[in-house]
């Protein structure tokens, strides 16, 4: 029986994490790309737009890329360099993208596939929320075209980059107060669950035993990443963005809560911070735990579905 798959448009800054969100996406038979946007995050837009160019080429999506805004809505924009180097992807050496640009910014193209679609799409956003803020505001007309949000963002007991804020939503926490107060389903995976997905260095041997190419870089990507968290004391490289795919293809993996999640935009001590909470309706489905060891398992079995040079 033929599997109805879900549309999907990929939003991401890449970053280690997202390109392997986008392996994970890519693999799956129950998810259709039906174009990718980059967005100005981990490094500047300039840069992120050409590891998704190659992140694709490496992985055979054959969609529209699109170059996102090169700013946050309303600050300068916040890089990270520290944990994902200066190219934004750095460790091993990627193909060279074979595919142009489209000419249409990130907004313009995720309008179109919104509109040209017959069903509703599902935005995969693992980086700042500024592209889907940005469509909101300016195709307030497309919301209903819009299924639902799935957000690797926020964190509702701690912050990364602050105690109270995580990257994501720090870097851009307008944008993420309109993509959660928009009324659009939004699912939240944040530090609370994609903490605990954590895979180890005996993992990233796992999947280099596949032996292909994208299991080679995956794993040589897993290595650069870890390497950062290992010296601030974890155990294994925190896949946040891949927890937002495995909420559309293995929600059977993750456990939740629905929740009130609000955006804190002005305090000096928790700009960015996601405050849930159950006083007002749920606006979220937020992910807060995960089973590792199938998470892991699934990521052994999302590689090997690529052949030597591609899928
Ligand atoms: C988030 O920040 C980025 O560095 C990662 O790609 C992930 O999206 C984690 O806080
Ligand atoms: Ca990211």
């Amino acid at each position: 029986m033929e599997v109805k798959r879900i549309p999907v448009i990929l939003d991401g800054d890449p970053g280690h994490d997202d390109a392997i969100a986008w392996m994970l996406a890519q693999a799956s038979p129950l998810l259709d790309i039906r174009a990718v946007t980059s967005a100005c995050g981990n490094q500047t837009i300039e840069k992120t737009t050409y590891n998704a160019l190659r992140i694709c080429t490496l992985l055979g999506i054959t969609a529209p890329v699109a170059k996102g805004r090169p700013a946050p809505l309303l600050e300068k924009p916040m890089n990270a360099p520290s944990v994902h180097g200066q190219s934004g992807l750095d460790g091993p050496v990627l193909p060279e993208p074979a595919m142009d640009l489209s000419e249409l910014p990130a907004v313009e193209l995720m309008a179109r596939v919104l509109r040209e679609s017959s069903e509703p799409v599902t935005l995969v956003v693992t980086g700042p929320q500024t592209n889907a803020a940005a469509l909101l505001l300016a195709h307030p007309e497309l919301k209903e075209k819009i299924a639902r949000i799935s957000i690797m963002g926020g964190g509702i007991s701690h912050g990364n980059w602050t105690p109270a804020a995580e990257f994501n939503i720090l870097a851009d926490p307008e944008a993420a107060d309109i993509v959660f107060r928009s009324g659009i389903p939004v699912i939240m995976s944040g530090l609370d669950v994609t903490e605990q997905a954590l895979i180890f260095p005996k993992d990233f041997e796992r999947i280099r035993a596949v032996g292909n190419r994208v299991a080679r870089i995956v794993a040589d990507w897993l290595e650069f990443f870890y390497e950062f968290h290992r010296n601030i004391g974890y155990a294994g490289a925190p896949l946040h963005d891949p927890v937002a795919v495995v909420s559309l293809i293995r929600p059977d993996l993750l456990q939740t809560k629905p929740m009130c999640v609000e955006i804190e935009t002005r305090g000096e001590y928790c700009r960015g911070a996601t405050v849930g909470h159950d006083r007002k309706r749920a606006n979220a489905l937020v992910n807060l735990g995960i089973d590792r060891d199938g998470f892991a398992d699934l990521l052994v079995e999302a590689v090997k579905t690529y052949g030597e040079d591609e899928r």
